[in-house]
């Protein structure tokens, strides 16, 4: 039953009926689609004299992360280190990518783990090369359990490794993007049209809700107090909307706190419903059979994952994607365009709650 449901949850990456519902609603969705801007001579001339940039992708060896460092390991002006979970799995996915060696390294980082995060920053400090940008892409998702799994540090998996190990490898390498002497430092969370409710999809049930962040609080544990940032029940549907909503609160905060110091440019992105992608893995047989060409046919929300790839490699390396606190999205077109976050996505009262609750959880603050 909770997989039929699923499939008509299915709806969830619909983005383009979403941004018909927003004109409906009166929300608006800017619609600056953007051009690359002409390249005149001396623009050419500084770029034959740039060296090649520095990425970080969490959760490279899979889904969109790996379509990405595919398309920046190939355009010839990135090094590409992939900070996988699984070395293996990394390297095999790289090999049958095309990538060649010489525009990668893979690097391993467990998000549910905080010790091994702090362990992947260290081992990047050591390699001695600058920190140009980073992409927060990893995620899991578990839409079918009943209970919770817990990271290595005892919170919420999805949560955990989502927001929480992603907040300590962000604010660590912070410190290392600003030592970049590259012509733009990008850091970038990946997103998701499910947090956000005022959207069609984000309106499906379990609805993202952070409530008053008591189970946040708590440190996020049913042995101690509950599972659920809001302090409810369990529901693994719901804990991944509500950490995709925090992904996109913290990008916010961080522009907020850091983008005048330090020129760094912090973004957020919707790359469309990837149906295809391990994320859905944790679903039954039946709903992974019939969600890609229900999105693809049906809905007509569906990206590949190569189409999805060149999107985030845009919000990485694109010149005219520079500005700061934006959540990107695309229209049917392909054009890219600065996306309306949902009242919680924006509310940077709760963002600042969430950062300083966050801190205290990873004992920064
Ligand atoms: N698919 C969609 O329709 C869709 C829509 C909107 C947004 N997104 C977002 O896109 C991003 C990528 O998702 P995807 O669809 O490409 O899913 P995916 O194929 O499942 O990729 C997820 C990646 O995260 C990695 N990962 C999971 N747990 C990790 C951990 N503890 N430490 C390090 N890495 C870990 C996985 O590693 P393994 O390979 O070892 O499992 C995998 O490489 C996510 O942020 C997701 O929220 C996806
Ligand atoms: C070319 O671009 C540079 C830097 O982007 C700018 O300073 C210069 O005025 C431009 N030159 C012309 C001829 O447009
Ligand atoms: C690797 O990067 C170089 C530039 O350093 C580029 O010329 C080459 O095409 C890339 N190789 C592959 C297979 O993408
Ligand atoms: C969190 O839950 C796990 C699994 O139930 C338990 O082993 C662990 O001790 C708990 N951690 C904290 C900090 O409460």
């Amino acid at each position: 039953m909770h997989d039929l449901q699923s499939l008509i949850v299915g709806l969830l990456c619909y983005p383009l009926l979403s941004l018909r519902l927003n004109v409906l609603t009166g929300i608006r969705a800017q619609s600056t689609a953007t051009t690359s801007p002409a390249i005149n001579k001396s623009t050419q001339e500084a770029k034959k004299t740039l060296r090649k940039g520095n990425v970080v992708i969490t959760g490279a060896s899979s889904g969109l992360g790996l379509a990405t460092a595919k398309v920046l390991a190939e355009n010839g002006k990135w090094h590409v280190i992939m900070a996988c979970r699984d070395f293996l799995k990394a390297e095999k996915a790289a090999k049958s990518a095309g990538m060649a060696k010489e525009n990668y390294s893979i690097m391993h980082l467990d998000l549910a783990s905080l010790d091994s995060v702090r362990q992947f920053v260290k081992n990047f400090r050591q390699l001695g090369v600058p920190l140009d940008t980073l992409v927060c892409n990893a995620a899991v998702y578990f839409p079918t359990a009943s209970e919770p799994t817990y990271t290595a540090d005892g919170f919420e998996m999805s949560v955990g490794v989502n927001h929480l190990g992603h907040f300590l490898l962000a604010r660590e390498l912070l410190e290392d993007m600003k030592q970049s002497d590259y012509p733009s430092q990008r850091l970038i969370i990946v997103g998701s049209i499910t947090g956000n409710t005022n959207t069609l999809a984000g309106n499906i049930p379990p609805k993202a809700n952070l409530g008053d962040l008591r189970g946040l609080a708590g440190g996020l544990n049913e042995t101690t107090g509950s599972s659920m940032i809001d302090g409810g029940k369990f529901d693994g549907a719901k804990a991944y909307k509500d950490s995709k909503v925090c992904n996109m609160l913290m990008m916010q905060e961080f522009h907020r706190r850091y983008h005048e110091e330090t020129g760094i440019t912090f973004s957020s992105l919707y790359p469309g419903c990837i149906a295809t992608t391990g994320l859905f893995r944790e679903h039954i047989g039946l709903f992974r059979t019939l969600f890609p060409p229900f999105q693809k046919y049906i809905t007509k929300g569906y990206v590949s994952e190569e189409e999805a790839g060149n999107r985030l490699a845009q919000v990485v390396s694109d010149p005219s994607l520079t500005k700061s606190g934006v959540y990107w999205s695309w229209n049917k077109n392909s054009a890219s365009f600065e996306n309306e976050l949902s009242q919680e996505a924006s509310d940077a009262e709760k963002a600042k709650k969430v950062w300083d609750m966050t801190e205290k959880l990873l004992g920064l603050a």
